[in-house]
């Protein structure tokens, strides 16, 4: 029997060093010099030659084995080597590998955001409320008749009162899916005393067919401030100081007297329209056209707003002619599309990546 002893040390050596992990390099350990490998093999067969062979082979045998093993020493510290001097040169101050984005907020979500972060530098604390809401504080808390036409229902969308109990139910303890955040007013006025500046994000329900500028759930931002001595001044103050935060600092307020049970006097706020600037400086030609976002009016409606109405304060037994306060309400959806530009309200509700993408 006779082996090529020069080409297998050849193979290995080459094989060793190409080896570059500590994985590799024992996956060819146990090639050559494992108990099933190649050297056991070879050393297996001397029993097939005679006596006086035997000692030869056993020499370069021998002799091959301590090749390979330290071949395979060598290269382990070769690369060990290589690693320490990989972290020595490793820029530590180099920027990191970006971490793949994977989601973004919804825009309604960074637009709520947005708006909290502008009342809060105001002094405005954010409070929630719960979606399903009794009818008291829905409506009567607020003032709002029994025979007002949102309390229809068509317009509100009232939960079935449990049957199990066959007492007939009384509108106190009726419940509905609330249609505006103002109740959160009454939440909150019953249970602290003023001063109170509250600002109230959340979602309301009223049974609209849905198409490009309705859905049947929105969200709307309640906002409320009550103490002592705040005016119609305070008010008209806040909304121009938000609004110019918002949609810039040029922009302009109009204030138009309205109608809301809860508030006495009432305002519908517009502000000037920003993509045709028309109430911002003079008109041009140019914008004498149709302007697609305001339709050529120079206003677009943005909340409703005014001063808390005596009859509320009443109702969450704060105490006659003590304290004044402003109310006011916006939808968030219309708020991002006019910021965004967006021209259908279904956008938000589709969940089309796409469009969330762009956010
Ligand atoms: N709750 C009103 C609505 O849903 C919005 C609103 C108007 C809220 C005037 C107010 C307010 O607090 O003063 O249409």
């Amino acid at each position: 029997m006779s082996f090529d002893w020069t080409a297998i040390e050849q193979e290995a050596q080459k094989e060793i060093n190409q080896a570059s992990s500590g994985e590799a390099i024992e996956a060819l350990r146990i090639k050559y010099l494992g108990r099933q490998g190649l050297l056991a093999e070879i050393t297996g067969s001397i029993s097939a030659l005679s006596a006086s062979e035997r000692p030869e082979f056993g020499k370069k045998a021998n002799y091959l084995k301590n090749k390979l093993t330290r071949f395979l020493e060598e290269r382990v510290s070769q690369l060990k080597e290589k690693e320490s001097q990989d972290l020595e040169t490793f820029d530590l101050t180099l920027p990191g590998e970006p971490i793949p984005q994977i989601g973004t907020r919804h825009p309604i979500t960074q637009t709520i955001q947005e708006i909290t972060a502008i009342f809060s530098k105001l002094g405005f604390v954010t409070v929630e409320g719960p979606e399903v809401e009794n009818e008291y504080n829905n409506f009567s808390g607020l003032n709002i008749p029994l025979d007002h036409p949102s309390r229809d229902a068509f317009d509100t969308f009232y939960l079935k009162p449990e049957t199990r109990n066959q007492k007939p139910v009384t509108r106190k303890e009726r419940f509905l899916l609330r249609s505006h955040t103002s109740p959160v007013q009454i939440r909150v006025m019953k249970e602290h005393k003023p001063p109170l500046a509250v600002i109230v994000p959340g979602k309301v329900y009223r049974p609209d067919a849905v198409d490009a500028s309705h859905s049947f759930v929105f969200h709307q931002i309640e906002g409320f401030l009550v103490d002592q001595e705040v005016s119609f001044a305070d008010l008209k103050g806040t909304l121009t100081a938000f609004a110019q935060r918002l949609f810039g600092e040029k922009i302009q307020m109009r204030f138009r007297p309205h109608f809301f049970p809860f508030t006495e006097p009432s305002a519908e706020v517009d502000i000037s329209c920003m993509l045709c600037k028309r109430n911002q400086k003079p008109v041009t030609r140019n914008q004498e056209k149709k302007c697609s976002v305001c339709g050529g009016k120079g206003w677009l409606e943005i909340l409703g707003c005014g001063m808390i109405h005596p009859n509320v304060f009443a109702n969450v037994g704060y105490p006659k002619d003590k304290y004044s306060g402003f109310a006011f309400g916006m939808g968030i959806e219309r708020i991002a599309m006019l910021k965004y530009g967006i021209n259908d309200i279904r956008l938000f509700f589709e969940n089309d990546l796409r469009f969330l993408r762009q956010f």
